[in-house]
């Protein structure tokens, strides 16, 4: 259930009963917890409307909520809002529907369902994929789960960059320094090695450049060869994501890069032409949104043209944008895409939904940028020589120092077990690390932050679980009867004690707080509720022992337990990082 939901529908009826008007009731939780556990501001707004005195409005409010079995207090507080607690035998009551929906843990799916494409990772071809992705990954996996999770029917589509002025460029390039063999054992190194020799040769030698542009003009108008070589390096790079994403656990639905949308460039450039909506300014074709009329204020100060077909004739990367907007439309009826890309991007997705909007077309588009990952130093994160730092490099480094830290930590481990362990361990901290911060920030790259068993860090969650798993084992309490029991009405009666009752709450907010992820697009509103969930549990075990507890007592602490385990793994999940039954 959404709690706040199901208190605004309760406050707003409390508000016509007593006041005889409609309104909307306006819910949040409140700020200190000593104050009640939910606030309805609505009141405020209501008396400016009506003329009155905010307080005297809530009052009768307030008498109508006391008599909801939902509320133990509705107290008027400051100027005028309503401080709600809620009543132990309901959060029992809900504690107990939460375990018996055993799939979902009482998160219901979102009304109507839409079709959601997700444009994320998105690396260029022929080339490493560097840390930069590794953002545009994990964020744009972690949402992918949250959207599909919550009922909407989402499209993973990786836009590969696999269409540019690159590839003249390797083609002439691998001609003249190429190495079949190290093409055929390490081709990305070998491809970016050619790549570097071909731009700088191209700088100083027009001959040599005009012979790349020329090989490009032959592969974009389909010559065979020329495609077969490309296809060649599509296909060496795919294979090497590919390996990434295995070990990161991302999948994608389609892979659909820009070439994808080549064939579609000339008419694109053709429409907006003939819609009045670009023009030809000397020899490019350009969109200058200060001249359209129809443009509301914002997109007038757009002012940096958006240039989709170059004076030599070439197309560029928002072309095959714009192109692939209305392939999405038509191909599956998008309803909202998201672009999970570089902040440094903004301006090309300010201008290209600029554009869409005059185009008509009714999508909702979402640029989910973010900041930059930084070094120690404070500046971009470089390799000690300077270097690029690679993506699998990092991952192998990140499992080498998580196995390093259980033996620190003395973790009971099984050394069968531990390989998978350090995977799942160091792979999970590089994730956590990245989605718990404000994606829109930079963030520094701290190893022994990120791997750590304290603190707001993957490896402490990952521990919380398993800490949390054993006590299960060690009491060898049958799992399954509790989850099936809590199906029967009224199977157990959570104490009312601070801490018990905190932990219950907490894990009743879970809904409320995927939805407003998942809308607002911020996995780290997951990370900080999972968190918050541990140390919760933590002060709860203290407070509350489980195993040495007895009769109705323990089945109620245990089956909160096993809600709070089973919601920090659900959790996790929906953030791309796994569990780790003992540790
Ligand atoms: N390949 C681009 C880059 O590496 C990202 C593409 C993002 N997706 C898009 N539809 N523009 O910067």
């Amino acid at each position: 259930m959404r709690i706040e939901r199901e208190i605004e529908i309760r406050a707003s009826s409390a508000i016509a009963e007593a006041l005889g008007v409609e309104s909307a009731a306006m819910i949040r939780p409140t700020q200190n917890e000593a104050h009640g556990d939910y606030q309805v501001n609505g009141l405020l707004p209501l008396a400016k409307r009506l003329g009155k005195p905010p307080r005297e409005l809530a009052q009768p409010v307030a008498e109508v909520l006391k008599k909801d079995a939902m509320f133990s207090a509705a107290e008027v507080a400051g100027p005028g809002f309503i401080n709600l607690r809620l009543h132990p035998r309901w959060v029992s009551e809900q504690t107990c529907a939460m375990i018996a929906d055993r799939a979902r843990l009482g998160v219901p799916r979102a009304e109507p369902s839409q079709r959601v494409v997700v444009d994320y990772s998105s690396p260029n071809v022929a080339k490493q994929m560097h840390v930069g992705h590794l953002r545009s990954t994990i964020l744009g996996d972690a949402l992918c789960r949250m959207l599909r999770f919550v009922g909407h029917e989402v499209v993973a589509d990786n836009h590969l960059g696999d269409w540019g002025t690159q590839f003249g460029l390797l083609i002439v390039g691998m001609r003249r320094w190429g190495d079949e063999a190290a093409l055929q054992a390490s081709p990305i190194d070998e491809l970016e090695r050619v790549y570097r020799l071909a731009s700088a040769e191209a700088k100083q030698n027009e001959t040599f450049a005009e012979e790349a542009r020329h090989e490009l003009a032959k592969l974009q108008e389909g010559d065979a060869n020329n495609r077969a070589i490309w296809q060649r390096f599509v296909a060496a790079t795919r294979e090497s994501l590919e390996g990434v994403y295995r070990r990161l656990d991302v999948h994608f639905d389609v892979w659909m890069g820009e070439s994808a949308y080549h064939d579609m460039l000339p008419g694109v450039v053709q429409e907006l032409l003939e819609r009045g909506l670009a023009r030809l300014d000397e020899g490019a074709v350009c969109v200058f949104f200060s001249e359209q009329d129809a443009a509301p204020a914002e997109l007038k100060r757009l002012e940096t043209p958006f240039i989709i077909r170059k004076k030599d004739g070439a197309y560029l990367y928002s072309t095959s944008d714009i192109a692939t907007l209305f392939y999405r439309r038509d191909t599956w009826n998008t309803q909202r895409a998201i672009y999970v890309v570089d902040v440094r991007q903004s301006l090309h997705f300010q201008q290209l939904f600029a554009l869409a909007e005059l185009l008509g077309l009714s999508m909702r588009l979402e640029h989910v940028g973010f900041g930059t990952i930084l070094g120690g130093d404070g500046k971009p994160l470089k390799t000690r020589d300077g270097g690029t730092v690679t993506l699998s490099s990092l991952l192998d480094e990140a499992e080498e120092r998580a196995r390093a830290r259980i033996g620190e930590q003395g973790l009971e481990i099984a050394p069968e077990a531990l390989d998978e362990a350090a995977r799942i361990i160091g792979i999970g901290a590089v994730k956590y690390a990245d989605l718990r911060q404000n994606r829109l920030s930079d963030y520094r790259f701290d190893w022994d932050k990120m791997i750590s068993f304290q603190g707001n860090a993957g490896p402490y969650l990952q521990y919380a679980y398993a800490r949390l798993s054993s006590i299960f084992r060690k009491g060898e309490i049958d799992v399954e009867a509790l989850w099936t029991g809590a199906s029967q009405q009224g199977s157990f009666e959570l104490e009312d004690h601070a801490e018990t009752q905190a932990l219950a709450k907490h894990l009743l907010r879970f809904a409320d707080l995927l939805h407003q992820a998942t809308e607002s697009l911020q996995p780290h509103l997951v990370c900080d509720h999972l968190y918050q969930l541990a140390r919760l549990f933590s002060a709860f075990y203290e407070a509350c022992p489980i195993l040495k507890a007895e009769g109705g007592l323990r089945h109620s602490r245990l089956s909160l337990a096993a809600l709070a385990g089973a919601q920090l793994r659900l959790g996790l999940s929906l953030l791309g990082i796994g569990v780790v039954e003992r540790m």
